[in-house]
């Protein structure tokens, strides 16, 4: 069986800004196996990287994703939000902008990683976001592998219904039943479970670890208990530390 794989969460974000080009590089550099990032789409249908439906929170501008423009969000930074961060850098951080989906995906070229898209639809509907999103990864991907995942399940159907090969996972922060129908039932390539919900109750989850990412693990004991498990992979706000923790194991087998 592999090892389990370790996923830098929207980049690297606990140490730097999440969802940007800066943190996703950080993330490559660390090493990481994967990284995991959210999507909303602008007014203008554009997609672009970001976790909230809102500017407001990591970046300095305010409003609806779906209310701006592609060229309305590009004028905020997405870096002046984090200068309490150990590592910030005033010059290069101030200039991050919220990134596109094809920017994000070009800056990923030269490396071998796995990319997990999110779709973000807990609170609007964006119309056509499935089939941009499968164009852009067609264009601009590389062949590399994708996961497409969601907490709202028809999204990823629809992803599937579009492209039979994409790689589908559903989002859980609850239990659910017999979860091994699911993936056969619904041809989910994993599913993507809250570390409370696997680390509470692992009986339900036993036989599927290699289909189940973890997220999001950044507690030392819990990394270690989901390396033991050989969960699929572990998403992490600290990509660098779990790489560490599993070459420290590594070590000593
Ligand atoms: O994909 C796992 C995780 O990112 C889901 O929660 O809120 O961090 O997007 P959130
Ligand atoms: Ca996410």
């Amino acid at each position: 069986m592999s090892e389990t794989k370790v996923y830098g969460h929207r980049g690297s974000m606990a140490t730097f800004p999440e969802n940007t080009l800066l943190g996703f590089h950080e993330a490559v550099k660390q090493g990481v196996d994967g990284v995991e990032l959210d999507v909303q789409m602008t007014k203008d249908g554009e997609i672009v990287v970001i976790h909230d439906e809102t500017l407001d929170r990591t970046t300095n501008g305010t409003g609806y994703i779906k209310d701006c423009t592609l060229a309305e969000i590009k004028k905020y930074s997405a870096g002046i939000k984090y200068s309490n961060f150990q590592l910030f850098d005033e010059k290069s951080w101030i200039s991050e902008q919220v990134p596109t989906l094809q920017e994000v995906l070009e800056l990923l070229i030269p490396y071998d990683i796995e990319l997990n898209i999110e779709l973000k639809k807990n609170m609007f509907h964006y119309e056509g976001m499935e089939e941009k999103l499968l164009s852009l990864v067609e264009q601009y991907g590389n062949g590399r592998k994708v996961i497409y995942s969601s907490f709202h399940l028809p999204s990823i159907l629809r992803i599937k219904e579009l492209d039979q090969n994409a790689g589908i996972a559903w989002l859980l922060d609850h239990h659910i039943s017999l979860p091994e129908d699911y993936i056969r039932t619904l041809h989910l390539e994993a599913l993507h479970v809250s570390k409370d919900v696997l680390l509470t109750n692992s009986y339900p989850w036993r036989d599927m670890y290699s289909s189940i990412r973890v997220w999001t693990a950044n507690d030392r004991d819990q990394i270690k208990q989901l390396l033991d498990l050989k969960v699929n992979a572990i998403i992490t706000d600290f990509p660098e530390k779990a790489l560490f923790f599993r070459s420290e194991r590594k070590a000593f087998v």
